[in-house]
């Protein structure tokens, strides 16, 4: 179905959020406030703190008092406009921790502050106020109602907000059209697949308008491909209304993708809390380390990432002996050629150039090799690799219209899939068994002559 999160995951956006988020803190101020927050379940609430400040452990403390400690010392700000991901294994504190934000779950300690308000301190009914304006909650199942219409479902919220009639209809339409699911508004719930009720579901969340989103694991239930769209889709609506989320997911994947900032959670606690380049580069402790060692870099990293500008182009228009001596001078044996609007047309080889000179050809086309494999900004890296097979020379990146945006060299591939340059070994395997998976049988058909022709590694940037 052709909706709007189908376009991919905008990692441009991405590089955006995270320079967003390192100057965030110096331009303004934070809509959420968490100050030194502890949630204690049970009844020696007190003691189980004390006995967590003289350095027991959680289950320690469990064992001699009986009481949990869901959420201990957690201190954080959230600012507007962020997406701010809250992970950790199960049972580590994710929801607690997301519901002292609206007073679901009263803080045994610590302070609450939403736009600079104690929200311990207003009354039941400004509560109510906030929680219907302000903060909406957004579950795994989305809590959609299945016999009512995909139009009711989405109104509903706006129908508690007390909206009119006719101002809900016209808002929820205007929110189907953005889930991608125009002319669907008449249809049952219970008519829709999986996939088409998440869509709703958050429809339904974005529709109401609230200045800020809790969302606890709203994808976690859905297979990986429907996941990973609505991803997408999430953060291409979030790019236009801009609301603040706080986000809660036990998939390093999905926060890694997804936050601007991330909170890394163990036993209550938060242990890091970084931008998803931060969390990877520095680890704050062993167990943020271990965490974060089974991201698979090339399903996160893109072809954006370690995309490099070609050192040169040829035109379409030029003739053999100008774009050959061009290379000449970068060292080039293979060149990509575009139009005059820089959309890729084609790649061209040294070697078939110089007989182009020979031939005492005006114009560059017989050397165009027009059947180029390219790839876009948001490819992933694994995705990438099998185009290094056979050949060495780079991959081309483009854009709208083939536009090329950028070229990937074998070398800066290798080293997108590891973290430090001592595991480019691990790169390395990965392209092997790329290849092994590529040629099939061990006596498969030798590759074809490009290989043969390879300059040096590096060189056909
Ligand atoms: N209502 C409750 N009563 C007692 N213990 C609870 C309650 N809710 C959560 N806990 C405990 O608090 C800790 C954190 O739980 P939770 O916030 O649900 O974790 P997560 O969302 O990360 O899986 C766990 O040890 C859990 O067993
Ligand atoms: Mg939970």
């Amino acid at each position: 179905m052709p909706g709007r999160g189908d376009r991919g995951c905008p990692a441009s956006c991405r590089l955006a959020r995270e320079r967003v988020a390192e100057n965030r803190e110096q331009v303004q101020e934070p809509i959420i406030r968490v100050e030194d927050c502890s949630v204690v379940f049970g009844r020696r609430a007190n003691q189980a703190l004390e006995m967590r400040r003289s350095g027991k452990t959680k289950a320690e403390i469990e064992r001699a008092t009986g009481s949990t400690i869901g959420v201990y010392g957690a201190d954080f700000e959230v600012y507007p406009g962020e997406i701010f991901v809250i992970i950790g294994l199960s049972g580590s504190g994710k929801s607690t921790l997301l519901r002292v934000i609206n007073r679901l779950i009263e803080p045994t300690a610590g302070k609450i502050y939403l736009d600079g308000d104690y929200i311990s301190e207003v009354s039941a009914k400004q509560l109510r106020q906030i929680r219907r304006k302000k903060i909406g909650m957004v579950f795994q199942h989305f809590g959609l109602l299945p016999n009512r219409t995909v139009l009711d479902n989405i109104s509903f919220g706006l129908e508690v907000q007390g909206i009119s009639a006719s101002e809900r209809r016209k808002s929820a339409e205007e929110t189907l059209d953005m889930v991608g699911l125009q002319g669907q508004g008449e249809k049952l719930i219970t008519e829709l697949s999986g996939g088409m009720k998440q869509r709703v579901g958050l429809a339904r969340a974005l529709a109401t308008k609230q200045e800020i989103l809790l969302m606890d694991e709203p994808f976690s239930a859905l297979d990986p491909l429907i996941r990973r769209d609505m991803q997408n889709l999430f953060l291409d609506i979030q790019g236009e209304v801009k609301r603040t989320v706080v986000f809660v997911t036990h998939d390093l994947d999905e926060a890694l993708t997804l936050g601007h900032r991330v909170a890394i959670m163990k036993d209550g606690e938060i242990v890091q809390i970084g931008t998803p380049e931060q969390i990877l580069r520095e680890p704050a402790d062993e167990y943020v380390e271990r965490f974060v060692e089974d991201v698979d870099y090339a399903k996160v990293r893109t072809a954006e990432t370690v995309m490099v500008e070609p050192k040169e182009v040829a035109y379409e228009v030029e003739g053999p002996r100008v774009v050959l001596r061009r290379m000449r001078q970068a060292g080039l044996s293979t060149i990509f050629v575009v139009d005059d609007e820089r959309n890729l047309v084609g790649v061209a080889e040294a070697e078939d150039l110089a007989r182009m000179v020979e031939r005492d050809e005006p114009r560059l086309d017989g050397a165009i090799e027009r059947n180029v494999t390219t790839v876009n900004g948001d490819t992933p890296l694994r995705e990438v690799l099998p185009h290094f097979v056979g050949q060495s020379g780079p991959v081309a990146v483009v854009g709208e219209n083939n536009r090329l945006r950028g070229v990937v060299v074998r070398g800066a591939l290798i080293a997108g899939l590891t973290t430090a340059s001592d595991l480019a070994e691990s790169g390395e395997r990965q392209l092997e068994e790329v290849k092994r998976e590529e040629s099939g049988e061990e006596n498969a058909a030798p590759e074809n002559g490009r290989l043969q022709r390879e300059a040096p590694d590096g060189e056909r940037i």
